[in-house]
């Protein structure tokens, strides 16, 4: 299966910050917030993974990420002009999935803990898979309504009274048809192509399903400055608590066997002297 990763839109909750870079780019800790997103698609087996953002932007990721051999993945990358939606990154991307189940992840979330998404794309078989997280404030996101089967009962954006407290993570795996349902799709009020009438297009058709994240799953949205606060004190503690790293890009692919020891060694010879540096030493080159 291939990823697509969605990192543009104009970011302008994060001003001044933002001005500075976009806001995938910004540090969640110790590492740039795309890294948390990668190595989410990563660790499902996903090697074919394209990048969307902004012409101003989309330079600074391939600096940042380049063509992903390091990790042995094949990333490239894709413009979005304007942010017409983040259902427009479907269309955006047609060429690159050609008709084949993909994944779509939103650059600014961040999951840690066991989500499923490794299953669940091993096993698709076609239609798409939401995932439902509990939260306080669901009138923030897409919300669904799941029955105990994981069945969608409902899909809303942004309900002002929303219909349950499951929402809706910026994770979709979509089968090939969801690019002539993006084609359908009319612009919100807000102009934008919505991710939640796509996913309305396949529970119309009883294509859709969800899977009910647990307790021991985290799922962070960081598209505020309290949540990116929120989420460098999470990764913090967990960094410090159990002495891993989250979203160690080197470490993900060496443990999916995308990369051999040896190829490990080259790309940590050419870091520069950091905490980064030390821990690939020590976690996987022993
Ligand atoms: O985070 C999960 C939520 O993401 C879902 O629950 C909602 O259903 C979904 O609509 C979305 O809501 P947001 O209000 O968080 O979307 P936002 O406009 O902040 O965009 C999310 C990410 O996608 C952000 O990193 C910017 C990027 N993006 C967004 C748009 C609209 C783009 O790259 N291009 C775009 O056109």
């Amino acid at each position: 299966m291939r990823g697509m990763m969605l990192a543009g839109g104009a970011g302008t909750r994060l001003f001044p910050i933002s001005q500075v870079a976009s806001k995938q780019l910004q540090p969640v800790y110790d590492k740039p917030m795309i890294y948390y997103p990668l190595a989410t698609l990563m660790s499902a087996g996903i090697r074919e993974i394209q990048l969307i953002s902004t012409s101003a932007d989309l330079p600074i990721f391939e600096r940042v990420l380049g063509d992903g051999r390091q990790w042995g993945i094949d990333l490239s990358y894709s413009v979005q002009p304007s942010p017409g939606g983040i259902a427009q990154a479907v269309l955006i991307g047609e060429s690159f999935v050609q008709d084949q189940p993909f994944a779509l992840v939103l650059g600014d979330n961040i999951f840690h803990g066991p989500i499923g998404l490794e299953d669940e794309v091993s096993t698709f078989e076609g239609g798409a898979v939401i995932w439902g997280y509990p939260v306080s404030d669901p009138q923030r996101y897409g919300v669904i309504e799941i029955d105990d089967s994981g069945s969608v009962l409902s899909i809303e954006e942004k309900p002002a009274d929303p219909r349950s407290e499951f929402a809706v993570p910026g994770l979709y795996l979509y089968d090939g048809t969801a690019v002539s349902r993006a084609k359908e799709l009319v612009p919100s009020d807000r102009g934008e192509l919505e991710i939640t009438d796509l996913n309305l297009s396949f529970l119309q058709d009883g294509e859709l399903r969800a899977v009910r994240l647990g307790r021991d799953a985290t799922w962070l949205d960081s598209g505020t400055h309290e949540s990116l606060l929120e989420s460098s004190n999470f990764v913090a503690s967990v960094e410090k608590e159990f002495g891993y790293k989250v979203a160690c890009l080197e470490e993900v692919a060496y443990k999916m066997g995308f990369v051999s020891v040896e190829e490990v060694a080259r790309t940590v010879e050419s870091m520069p002297s950091s905490p980064y540096r030390a821990y690939c030493e020590r976690a996987i080159l022993g």
